[in-house]
């Protein structure tokens, strides 16, 4: 028995944040963010919104694409670094949202990889432990994470969620999943205050403190030595060639870190789906979006092998290797 992916969905808030609007708010320049980022715009959730509304809305098109009556989902997890608050978890806010009732629900971790390491997850409750059907979603609002004073990050980073439902399946769609992650790298992207280390307070609210902080440049070439090792690993260990992959979906934190790993792999970048242009850095979301934007827009066919490739914060790297079974 294997485990495949039968259903995508993907949810953007409506409010966009041009670079023209980014102009007016930071020292910045359209020409700058297209040539340095190739980010035109990027979605903002709304302040009476959370992670799990956007969550919920891209779990009922998973399931609507999925064909199944949503009672037939066995559990739901979610990866987010904004989750509507400490607890309940988001996945159970979704649960709740959905109108189902017992079954396992739980959120976790891995930044920006976050959706590679939950198809992953998936695959060992479907095959370990017996479960038929699940949704794994990915949800962030990196908004509430964005200093707007600060243009050397807020530029980057935008709203989103993506899910799919994952079911048991005869023949193997999540082939193989490459993890990993190194604490070292810990300080080069992280929130200083708001955790259990340094609680909130007025003092970290004026200091700024609980917004991301970024070392862009030390990143950049972090992320693409990490997500072509990525690649190379799933691939060398499936014995496969790069010829034989039809389409790679890679984390959107930067075009040129993306064209970078492309090149370094010798991969065409024609065969990396790409929509940071519209909406920036959504953290673990970005790679469930572009999946289901790459399968609605006659990207992938039935048959085709897939690559989904991330790095983010922790440092967390991550690969997939997927068939597309639908
Ligand atoms: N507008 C105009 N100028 C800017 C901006 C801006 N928005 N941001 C930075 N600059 C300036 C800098 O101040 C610097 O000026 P200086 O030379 O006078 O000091 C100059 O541009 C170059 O800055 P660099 O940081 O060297 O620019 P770089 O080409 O490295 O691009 C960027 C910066 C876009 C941040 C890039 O390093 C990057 O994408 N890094 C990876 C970031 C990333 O993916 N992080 C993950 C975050 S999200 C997550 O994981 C949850």
């Amino acid at each position: 028995m294997g485990v495949a992916i039968i259903g995508t969905g993907s949810y953007l808030p409506e409010l966009k944040l041009t670079n023209r609007d980014m102009e007016m708010m930071v020292d910045t320049s359209d020409e700058w963010i297209i040539t340095r980022t190739g980010i035109k715009e990027r979605r903002i959730c709304p302040k009476n919104k959370a992670s799990s509304d956007l969550g919920y809305e891209a779990s009922l098109r998973a399931i609507e694409d999925a064909k199944i009556k949503k009672e037939e989902i066995e559990f739901i997890i979610c990866a987010t670094i904004t989750p509507d608050m400490y607890f309940p978890s988001t996945s159970c806010i979704i649960q709740k949202k959905l109108g189902l009732k017992n079954i396992p629900c739980f959120d976790f971790q891995a930044a920006c990889s976050g959706f590679i390491y939950g198809l992953e997850i998936a695959r060992g409750l479907i095959n370990g432990c017996g479960y038929k059907k699940g949704l794994v979603i990915a949800s962030e609002c990196m908004s509430r994470l964005t200093d707007y004073t600060d243009r050397s990050t807020c530029v980057l980073l935008g709203d989103g969620a993506g899910a799919v439902v994952v079911s048991y399946s005869e023949e193997d769609g999540i082939i193989d999943s490459f993890l990993s992650s190194n604490g070292n790298y810990g300080n080069l992207l992280f929130t200083p205050a708001g955790g259990t280390l340094k609680q909130s307070s007025f003092e970290t609210i004026e200091n700024r403190e609980n917004f991301m902080k970024m070392e862009g440049s030390t990143l950049f070439k972090i992320a693409i030595y990490t997500m072509a090792e990525a690649v190379e690993k799933i691939l060398k260990r499936n014995n496969l060639r790069k010829e034989d992959i039809s389409i790679v979906i890679p984390h959107q934190a930067n075009l040129r870190i993306i064209a970078g790993v492309a090149e370094k792999l010798g991969i065409s970048i024609e065969k990396f789906f790409i929509n940071i242009e519209k909406y920036g850095n959504m953290s673990a979301s970005c790679v469930p979006i572009a999946l289901d934007e790459a399968v609605k827009e006659g990207k992938i066919k039935k048959g085709d092998l897939i690559i989904t490739v991330a790095f983010g914060a922790g440092l967390t790297w991550a690969s997939n290797l997927i068939r597309w079974i639908k």
